[in-house]
């Protein structure tokens, strides 16, 4: 790892190297080839944050399963007065199937929250969360993730899939902003 990074205005220090995302990588895909080898499950990758975790974690996984990459759209409603969120990309019926929906990071929780609240009406006969990253400090979701790979302190953090304002998305370790 290089011992700083410079994002647009920011500056960032070391966090996880790939090994250690690798063999964390390894543990939650045994966790997850045991509940799931006998199920129909289908795997939500949430983008884009999650593209590179869900690349590793699938070539970790030896079980048969279904992928799906999804999104939350916004878009500012003319005359409402909210930000209306779609769920986009769910081109899988999950009727009576195992979801688990794989996020890069799970913050306040808000954007879980909102995921299964879209996916209510599919009729899916269980929904998990698979987390690369967990803030358990900044957490105040209804859904908290199951499969976690690691817990960390409520610090912004950049690189593996997560961006800083689109910056960072490529970089195959994890980088912590420098304070
Ligand atoms: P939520 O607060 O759990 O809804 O998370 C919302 C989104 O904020 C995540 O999916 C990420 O895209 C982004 N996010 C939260 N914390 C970080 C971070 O430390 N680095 C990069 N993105 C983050
Ligand atoms: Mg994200």
């Amino acid at each position: 790892m290089k011992l700083e990074i410079r994002l647009l205005d920011k500056t960032f220090s070391p966090y996880l190297s790939e090994d250690e995302i690798m063999d964390r990588i390894e543990i939650i895909a045994n966790d997850l080839e045991q509940d799931y080898s006998d199920k129909d499950v289908v795997f939500l990758s949430v983008l884009n944050g999650a593209f590179m975790f869900t690349s590793d974690l699938m070539k970790s996984l030896d079980i048969n399963l279904q992928i799906s990459f999804v999104k939350l759209s916004s878009y500012q409603g003319t005359e409402s007065s909210g930000v209306v969120r779609e769920l986009i990309g769910l081109n899988k019926n999950i009727k009576d199937k195992h979801v688990v929906i794989l996020e890069d990071i799970v913050d306040t929780g808000n954007t879980i929250d909102k995921f299964m609240e879209l996916l209510k009406p599919h009729g899916a006969q269980s929904i998990e969360v698979c987390t690369l990253l967990f803030k358990p400090t900044a957490f105040e979701g209804q859904k908290a993730p199951k499969y976690v790979g690691f817990e960390i302190p409520n610090k912004f953090v950049v690189g593996y899939g997560l961006d800083y304002d689109e910056a960072g998305r490529n970089i195959k370790e994890l980088y912590q902003l420098k304070e």
